[in-house]
C-alpha cells in the first residue's frame, strides 16, 4: 500500500548546519496496518512523515501509495489520499468556525470552494452520530466555536475531520503529545478504534512507550534517519515497556561509541 524505497533528505547541504535527516530508509507497509514510530529527538519521524506527505522533494529514493508513484508530486496532490494530525490541537481546525462547519470543511476536501458551508439534513445527521461516537458529550454542541473546546477534544475532532474521506493514509504525528495524560489516553483509543473501523493505513509517531506496546501491528525504530527496528506480528505483541526502553538504552550507549562501532552494535540487533 505505500512503499518507501531508499529514501534519502538531508537539510541545508554543504553547509555547517547539514543535517542527514533521512539516510536511506526502506518500508513496505501493507494495506490496513497501523504502524507506530518511536525513536529519539532528532531521528527523522517527523521528516519520515514529512517525507511521505509531500512536504519537500527528496534527495533520493520513491514513494508509491496506493500503487501509484507519488514522488514527484506536489503535497496538495498527495492530500487528497493522505490525512493527518500533527501535534498542535490548535493547528488542524479552523478556531472560530462551529464544529459542524469544521466537519463540513473536512467532508468537501478536495472539492471546489464557494459551496458554502450549508449543509444537507443527510449531513448534519452523519455528523451528530460520528461526533456521538466520540464519546465526548459534543453532540449537543456542534454549533459552538472549536477554539471553545479543549484540546483532547479539538484533537479527537482533527481526527474526525482527518479521516472523514477515509484516506488511504493516516500519518499522525505525536498527536497526543501536547495532551494530559488522561485525554491522550482518550484520544489513542479514538484513534485506534477509528483505524479498525475504516481498515485505515497509519503510520503514528510517538514518544509514549505505552502507546507504542498497546497500539498497532508493527513497531519501528528510527535512529539518526535510519529505521534501527522493525518488528511485527506475533513478536510486536510479546514487547513490552522495558524492552523499548532497553533498546533506547543500547542506543544511547551506541552513540557513545564511534560510528563504526556503532554501526556494528545496531546490526546486531535488527
Ligand atoms: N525543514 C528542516 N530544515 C532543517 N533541518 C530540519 C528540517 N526538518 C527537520 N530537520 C532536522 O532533521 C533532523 C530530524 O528531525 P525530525 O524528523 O523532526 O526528528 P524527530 O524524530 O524528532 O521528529 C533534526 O536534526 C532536525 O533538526
Ligand atoms: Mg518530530
Amino acid at each position: 500500500m505505500l512503499e518507501i524505497n531508499r529514501i534519502r533528505k538531508t537539510f541545508n547541504a554543504g553547509t555547517a548546519n547539514e543535517v542527514r535527516s533521512l539516510q536511506g530508509v526502506t518500508l513496505s507497509i501493507d494495506e490496513g496496518s497501523f504502524v507506530v514510530v518511536i525513536g529519539t529527538n532528532g531521528s527523522g519521524k517527523s521528516t519520515l512523515l514529512n517525507a511521505v506527505a509531500g512536504t519537500f522533494y527528496l534527495d533520493e529514493g520513491s514513494i508509491d501509495i496506493a500503487g501509484t508513484a507519488v514522488t514527484r508530486w506536489p503535497e496538495h496532490q498527495r492530500a487528497r489520499y493522505i490525512g493527518r494530525v500533527f501535534q498542535n490541537p490548535f493547528s488542524g481546525t479552523a478556531p472560530t468556525l462551529s464544529i459542524a462547519e469544521n466537519l463540513a470543511l473536512a467532508s468537501r476536501r478536495g472539492q471546489s470552494r464557494g459551496l458554502g458551508l450549508a449543509l444537507g439534513s443527510g449531513t448534519r445527521a452523519r455528523m451528530i452520530e460520528a461526533v456521538q461516537g466520540l464519546g465526548m458529550g459534543l453532540e449537543s454542541r456542534l454549533d459552538n466555536a472549536i477554539g471553545s473546546l479543549s484540546g483532547g477534544q479539538r484533537q479527537a475532532l482533527t481526527l474526525l475531520m482527518a479521516t472523514w474521506l477515509k484516506p488511504k493514509l493516516l500519518l499522525l504525528d505525536e498527536h497526543t503529545a501536547a495532551l494530559d495524560p488522561r485525554s491522550a489516553d482518550q484520544v489513542v483509543r479514538i484513534t485506534d478504534r477509528i483505524i479498525a473501523r475504516d481498515g485505515l493505513t497509519a503510520m503514528m509517531v510517538t514518544h509514549s512507550m505505552q502507546q507504542a506496546i498497546t497500539y498497532g501491528d508493527r513497531l519501528v525504530m528510527m535512529h539518526r534517519g535510519e529505521v534501527i527496528h522493525d518488528v511485527s506480528g506475533p513478536d510486536k505483541r510479546r514487547l513490552c515497556v522495558n524492552d523499548l526502553l532497553a533498546r533506547f538504552e543500547e542506543v544511547r550507549r551506541a552513540d557513545l561509541l564511534d560510528p563504526s562501532a556503532a554501526a556494528l552494535l545496531r546490526a546486531r540487533y535488527i
